[in-house]
């Protein structure tokens, strides 16, 4: 049991349900779609930053951490997540977040306000020199800070798919299934590194598949989060070729920005399952999914789980681009 080495503090609703898109799946003739619905972890619309935290509080709590500090873009679920945690556990929550303040706070933004975190826009400046600042500013009032980097996304973050991943073990056992694929979106790493893991450690069949939501090349990322999570269980495995497939193929037109294939993808799931996704990350995920599945790239039979992390928020901020009148 390698969970009882670290200082987790609970707070997600798990394990989140797992289920067969039924409806979905007779559209893709011959692939079978599940969902694991870590939509539903729990911190204010939920997501897969939840499982990072649990992990990454756990350990500013032992450090006698009272305020937290992340950063990320305007409309970061992450950061969204973290206040919402702060929330939980009557912490502070220090956002730096891309850019200047917005015309209308709308999806994580506004859900920020109402946590009560203290937002901290970068205007042109550097994310690192704000954080930076604020935390000497902190510092000064004799407040001990929990620094988390941008997604979460250090190897102790990277534990909260490690354990996803044993929860699939075991819902798959239960459902008497064995999945040919594991697919979520892609973005600081940390997902995919702990999923990886725990396909070694639980002995899953399925290759671990990312679908990047923005343009880098977050290979050499997942392979030193990998590593770095390796070691803080305490194991070692050679990572063979094809266990981790990645596709920066659906990206569009860039990070944070709706196409069409996209927007086809919210909204069928919309209609066909009544699920939402965000536009941002899972949108576009799903949309790779579909495509792949109809291209046949997914062998006849395939069972594929696509682990919807959440970002639902994200609509209301692209009212426009989803369809809203
Ligand atoms: C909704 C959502 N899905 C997926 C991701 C990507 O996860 P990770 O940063 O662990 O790669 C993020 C965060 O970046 C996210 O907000």
């Amino acid at each position: 049991m390698w969970q009882k080495n670290f200082p987790k503090i609970k707070l997600t609703s798990t394990p989140t349900p797992l289920e067969k898109l039924e409806r979905l799946s007779k559209d893709l003739k011959g692939v079978e779609i599940y969902m694991k619905r870590d939509d539903l972890t729990g911190l204010a619309f939920g997501g897969n930053k939840a499982r990072k935290l649990e992990f990454l509080l756990g350990e500013g709590q032992e450090k006698g951490c009272r305020t937290v500090i992340t950063q990320g873009g305007a409309q970061s679920n992450h950061a969204r997540m973290t206040a919402a945690a702060a929330a939980k556990l009557g912490w502070e929550a220090i956002l730096v977040l891309a850019g200047s303040p917005p015309p209308q706070e709308q999806g994580n933004i506004l859900i920020n306000r109402l946590l009560g975190a203290k937002i901290v826009w970068t205007e042109g400046e550097k994310r690192s020199e704000v954080v930076k600042r604020e935390i000497e500013r902190l510092n000064k009032e004799e407040k001990k800070v929990y620094n988390i980097p941008t997604g979460g996304s250090t190897p102790l973050g990277s534990l909260g798919y490690l354990q996803a991943a044993e929860e699939v073990f075991k819902q798959e056992k239960d459902l008497g299934v064995n999945f040919d694929y594991i697919v979520a979106p892609a973005g600081s790493g940390g997902t995919h590194a702990g999923l990886l893991l725990g396909k070694y450690m639980y002995g899953l069949k399925a290759k671990i598949m990312g679908v990047a939501a923005d343009d880098q090349d977050f290979s050499p990322v997942i392979d030193e989060l990998f590593r770095g999570v390796s070691e803080l269980v305490g194991v070692s495995y050679e990572r063979e070729e094809g266990d981790l497939i990645l596709t920066r193929d659906y990206v569009g037109p860039g990070y944070g920005e709706v196409d069409e294939p996209t927007l086809k993808a919210v909204k069928y799931l919309a209609l066909q399952e009544g699920i939402i996704v965000g536009p941002v990350y899972t949108g576009k995920a799903l949309a790779g999914v579909l495509d792949l599945a109809l291209k046949g790239f997914f062998p006849q039979g395939s069972k594929v789980l696509f682990i919807h992390t959440g970002g639902n928020p994200e609509i209301f901020a692209y009212n426009r681009e989803v369809g809203g009148q």
